[in-house]
């Protein structure tokens, strides 16, 4: 059956950045013969230089430099030049707390804040080259804080607020930061999000962060060290509002943000200034199309990559008005996001499968309770949207009207890879459908080779592109191992994808041990080892099983040490435990205590079994290495599966 195709409507197409499939075509074609060349002229028109740059690109694989000798700033592009100006009393960020509270903030307001925060960070004795955690709930201040860095070049490290003292305190660590920016609480669900008293468990441990710098958002009660932290307010209180922006170097790290690997240890992603900058901004234009009186509104985390390209560097990049909403979806009713896009009359939205799929389930009623004329377009990112949820979206919340940008991307690419743009191509529901300018995906073998179209394979990225990741903090070495080794010559995704006869690419998900959860990243190795610290676990295993909602969801196996009994208070102290060694968000959604985990003869779990176990409640693959038949049996949650076992047990012996 073809697949059916949404075409722009002309109305949309002759507004539209990139307006046609042949403007798209020869965009394509031109960044392909002339990658430098096309994003030279990119960089320079773009974007403001205190110095140019001299060479476009430096490619010693895997090591990539973009804009060399150029010297420039990422926080002065966001706010200088705007002021110059028809934006400067533009709003930059329009804020929105659970309890409808509200804030505008203009590119002045901003630009202030921003230097100001800079000004701080100064008098504390912080330079260029020193790191910053910034651990902060949806409010503009983080956005300040994140820029106020980006100014002086202190790299920052943005640690999601749903990640519990542990999870912060490896982060810390394994950046050596000297500064910590958080708030007293969050607040999510009428809940407060106890941010500073993690931060003290977590400095407790950590003797190299001199200061600490507490932003009062919610009034809660909290401890204040002496000599360490300091009050957001106190400090900016007079501060001077003028800080030149550093000139630095196009290569200087902007950024670190944490990602999931397939090991325990949560792998540092670095960015640099001007490629990052110039990739996010140059997606603003053609994926998102945006115009200069747009609402703009991306519902994701700061803390995660989605709230750095897509919140911050991006839109403000763009000299965009950008929404920030601190609070749950469906809080105090579930059509808080309708209720939004009304108010703020946005016209540009851009969420996740996962809530897309949520509203589903909680009825039309919400949204159509609701005027969304003002929307324009809808985006998608996080995970595969499956074609129902995409045709609820379109026809429902866009009433057959906007184009869906479905984009791929990753926290290592930076910026949107792979995403229609909208006037000019034609969306298939399910398929982020054609690259961007400048980006070459391929479908391969794992010797590298193209496989046929129609047939799945592995998702690679044969050429460098500006706001690629530059290695991972401190490791270059995993850097290479993880993503250059395993398929020659070329980025290795992690992701498994077929691209169609008409070139569109349908990303079907990962490949290796890393599980998709609500759109957020999860390493089944980080969960595993958490899990074995808790004195009652001897071993674990953690897989992902398909989820109507979250698309997928956790299940660990664990076996117990010897004498501690099983017990349902002991898998729910398991579940708080995750929480507390990761994060809430991270709590299995099952947890099955077994008296073994099937293993290969040379002592590996097979994780790939309790996979299939969770999904289908079945064993159906190759078994023949496995070590001890009755391991499956009993973990298998019904006996009947016993002689489908065997059988196959039979069957592979015979072959
Ligand atoms: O598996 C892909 C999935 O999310 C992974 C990247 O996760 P993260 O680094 O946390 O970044 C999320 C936001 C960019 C990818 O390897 N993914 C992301 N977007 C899509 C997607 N899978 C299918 N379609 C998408 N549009």
């Amino acid at each position: 059956m073809a697949d059916e195709l949404y075409s722009p409507t002309p109305e949309f197409s002759q507004r539209a950045v990139v307006s046609s499939r042949a403007a798209y075509d020869r965009l394509y074609r031109a960044a392909l013969d002339h990658p430098e060349e096309f994003w030279g002229d990119l960089a320079r028109q773009e974007l403001h230089w205190f110095q140019p740059f001299n060479k476009v690109l430096d490619w010693q694989p895997p090591f990539a430099k973009w804009f060399l000798g150029g010297r420039t700033n990422a926080a002065y592009n966001c706010l200088d030049r705007h002021l110059s100006g028809a934006r400067k009393n533009k709003a930059a960020i329009i804020w929105e707390g659970e309890n409808f509270e509200q804030r505008v903030l203009t590119y002045q307001d901003l630009f202030r804040r921003v230097s100001k925060l800079a000004n701080v960070l100064k008098r504390l004795g912080y330079k260029t080259g020193d790191r910053a955690i910034i651990y902060m709930p949806m409010v503009p201040e983080a956005a300040v804080a994140m820029l106020a860095c980006a100014r002086l070049g202190i790299i920052h490290s943005v640690v999601f607020g749903g990640f519990s003292s542990e999870a912060l305190k490896t982060r810390i660590d394994d950046l050596n930061a000297n500064l910590v920016l958080t708030a007293d609480a969050g607040q999510r669900r009428g809940r407060e999000i106890p941010l500073k008293r993690n931060m003290d468990a977590a400095l407790a441990e950590c003797p190299g962060v001199r200061h600490s710098i507490v932003y009062r958002h919610k009034g809660a009660e909290i401890a204040m060290r002496e000599g360490r932290d300091h009050w957001w307010h106190d400090l900016m209180f007079g501060a001077p509002e003028d800080c030149p922006a550093e000139a630095l170097d196009s290569e200087h790290p902007l950024y670190v943000l944490y990602t999931s690997g397939t090991t325990g240890k949560p792998k540092g992603v670095v960015h640099t200034t001007a490629g990052y900058l110039l990739q996010t901004h140059m997606t603003m234009q053609w994926v998102f199309d945006l115009r200069e009186e747009d609402t703009y509104w991306c519902t994701a985390d700061i803390g995660w990559v989605t709230g750095h390209s897509y919140i911050v560097y991006g839109p403000l990049s763009m000299g965009a008005t950008t929404l920030m909403y601190e609070g749950a979806p469906d809080w105090p009713e579930p059509d808080r996001f309708w209720r939004l896009i009304e108010k703020y009359r946005v016209n540009v939205f851009y969420t996740s499968p996962t809530a897309i799929r949520s509203f589903i389930r909680l009825g039309d009623q919400w949204p159509n309770k609701h005027d969304l004329g003002s929307l324009r377009l809808l985006g998608s990112v996080g995970e595969p949207i499956n074609p129902a949820a995409w045709k609820w979206y379109h026809q429902v919340i866009g009433k057959d009207r906007c184009p869906i940008v479905d984009t791929w991307w990753q926290t290592e690419t930076g910026a949107i890879m792979i995403s229609p743009m909208p006037g000019a191509v034609a969306t298939k529901p399910g398929s982020a459908t054609l690259p961007l300018p400048g980006i070459v995906p391929d479908v391969v073998d794992l010797r590298g080779e193209p496989v046929p179209a129609g047939q799945q394979g592995y998702l690679v990225i044969r050429r460098p592109w500006p706001a690629m990741f530059r290695t991972l903090y401190g490791d270059d070495e995993r850097y290479r191992q993880t993503y250059w080794t395993k398929i020659p010559d070329v980025y290795f995704t992690g992701d498994a994808a077929r691209r169609d006869a008409d070139g569109y690419y349908w990303v079907l998900g990962r490949v290796d041990d890393v599980i998709n959860v609500s759109g957020h990243r999860l390493s089944t190795m980080e969960v595993e080892s958490a899990m074995v610290r808790h004195a009652a676990v001897a071993e674990a295993a953690a897989v992902g099983r398909p989820h109507d909602l979250k698309g997928q969801a956790l299940v660990v196996f664990a076996t117990c040490k010897g004498g501690v009994p099983k017990s349902p208070e002991l898998v729910e102290e398991l579940r708080q435990w995750i929480g507390h060694e990761i994060g809430g968000f991270a709590r299995p959604d099952e947890i099955r205590l077994v008296e073994a985990l099937p293993k290969t003869r040379s002592g590996k779990i097979m994780r790939r079994l309790l996979r299939e176990l969770v999904t289908a409640d079945k064993i159906s693959g190759d078994t023949t290495t496995l070590e001890d038949y009755s391991v499956l049996l009993k973990l298998s949650a019904e006996g009947k599966e016993e002689e489908e076992i065997l059988e196959q047990k039979a069957k592979n012996t015979r072959s």
